[in-house]
């Protein structure tokens, strides 16, 4: 038999039939358009709430196998990444889609490291907010009020400005998050030491004092880095698909980064590990453990956060680095008390039928909240601690995005299930 790349479609209400072309396992859904019982009618078109099977986009940046439980940035292993790299070293791959020389890292770091301090106002700005704000609801809104000090940054075709904007957001998410914690808990904001890391020059914004200067422990340090890479990029997932579809209307990326940590924010996504938390919380004992799970299985409960994943139908392959990674910094840090119930709750989830028919596996926010807690972060930094790396993933989405011929403003279409026409009623007649 003679193969084709093309799939014939037959339209059984015509008897018409159709050829389209397959290009990387997809069909176009344009191409669907000329499918029409008659010349009034508008075309086929595919319904996919929650784009369960659609590709909105190509990319080059990074590479999940969801069944195999693979993830790569630009071809590179992520457990590889996370042995051997740096959170700016995969920052510059993300963006550049090759590794940097070492001049090349030098200068994207000290360009990073010049743009870390924030314009005096948005001190103001912070000061604004309830005392008991939620830090997640001040880093959305004060990387959005950024677009007020850098208002160029709207000429976003113009490569050279697209670029310091990017340094810019990478540089001043954590200065914005570490400011927004120290306000929800009353204390003096700190300003970036320029003569810190990414990660510990965060570490120091959050918790410096009255010390000359805050000494981070190394362990610590590399343990957030190590979290920053793994939470870099994800493809299009519901904050990445946020930036790109708010990107799409040629918006600053700043008010793009403000809706796709918006997007973040909410339980089913970089909100998740800080309901794990709260979960281990409740459960509050090894010996609930299988109430708990029953409870998850025949509805009456929460689900069971941390498990799961709409991509990976296997463990994810970031969940696996942050098991290993918990053990080294538990050693600093001493173990935290919730470890056992996740380890129990793992144990008894891997071998239940519900959780294995389901193919329901730990994802990376099943045990990154147990190290955020025991290195002293609160619950409520834990969807900003997902933030800060995941605006490299964002940035780079973004900008494959500007520079893809193939794409507009985004725009699903619907099905209409409303009302036809009808005439205008009275009030007195309603
Ligand atoms: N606990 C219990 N049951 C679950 C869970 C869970 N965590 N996740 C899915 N299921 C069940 C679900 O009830 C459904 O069962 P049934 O077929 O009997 O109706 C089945 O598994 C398929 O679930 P789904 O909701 O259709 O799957 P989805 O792809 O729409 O959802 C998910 C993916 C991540 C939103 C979901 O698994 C979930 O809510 N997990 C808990 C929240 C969580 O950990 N989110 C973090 C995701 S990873 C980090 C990130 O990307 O932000």
């Amino acid at each position: 038999m003679t193969t084709k790349n093309t799939l014939s479609i037959t339209d059984n209400r015509t008897g018409k039939t159709y050829e389209l072309p397959i290009t990387d396992g997809t069909i176009k859904a344009m191409d669907l358009r000329a499918i029409k019982t008659d010349d009034k009618d508008f075309g086929m078109m595919t319904y996919d709430p929650a784009f369960m099977n659609t590709a909105s986009c190509r990319s080059a940046i990074t590479y999940i196998d969801g069944d195999a439980g693979i993830l790569r940035y630009r071809g590179y292993d992520i457990a590889e990444l996370a042995e051997k790299s740096t959170h700016l070293e995969v920052s510059y791959l993300l963006l550049h889609g090759e590794l940097p020389t070492k001049p090349q890292l030098d200068a994207f770091s000290r360009e990073i490291t010049m743009h870390t301090f924030l314009h005096e106002n948005v001190k103001d700005f912070i000061d604004g907010f309830r005392y008991d704000a939620h830090p997640m609801g001040m880093l959305i809104a004060t990387v959005g009020a950024l677009s007020t000090f850098y208002p160029e940054a709207k000429d976003i075709y113009n490569k050279q400005n697209r670029h310091l904007q990017i340094i810019r957001l990478i540089a001043k998410m954590p200065t914005i998050a570490a400011w927004s914690y120290r306000h929800s808990v009353g204390q003096p904001f700190v300003y970036p030491d320029n003569d810190f890391g990414y990660p510990a020059n965060f570490l120091s914004m959050m918790k410096k004092m009255a010390e000359r200067e805050y000494k981070a422990n190394a362990t610590l340090v590399r343990a957030l880095d190590v979290l920053f890479i793994l939470h870099a990029d994800h493809e299009q997932n519901c904050s990445t698909s946020a930036m790109r579809g708010v990107g799409s209307s040629q918006v600053d990326p700043y008010s793009a980064i403000a809706a796709a940590s918006a997007a973040l924010y909410g339980p089913l996504h970089g909100g998740a590990n800080e309901a794990v938390l709260r979960m281990l919380n409740e459960i509050g004992n090894v010996s609930n453990v299988p109430k708990f799970i029953d409870e998850v299985k025949n509805g009456k409960g929460s689900r069971l956060m941390g498990f799961g994943h709409r991509v990976y139908k296997n463990y994810d392959p970031r969940a696996k680095v942050i098991k290993r990674l918990a053990d080294e910094v538990f050693e600093v840090t001493g173990k935290n008390p919730l470890l056992d119930i996740a380890l129990e709750l793992e144990r008894i989830a891997l071998q239940d039928e519900y959780f294995v028919k389901r193919k329901l596996y730990p994802n990376v926010d099943f045990y990154s909240g147990l190290i955020y807690q025991a290195m002293g972060f609160p619950v409520d930094m834990f969807p900003v601690l997902f933030a800060i790396p995941r605006t490299v993933g964002w940035l780079a989405q973004w900008a494959e995005m500007l520079d893809d011929s193939e794409q507009k403003i985004a725009r699903p279409r619907q099905i209409y299930t409303g009302k036809e026409l009808r005439p205008f009623v009275p009030m007195e007649k309603r």
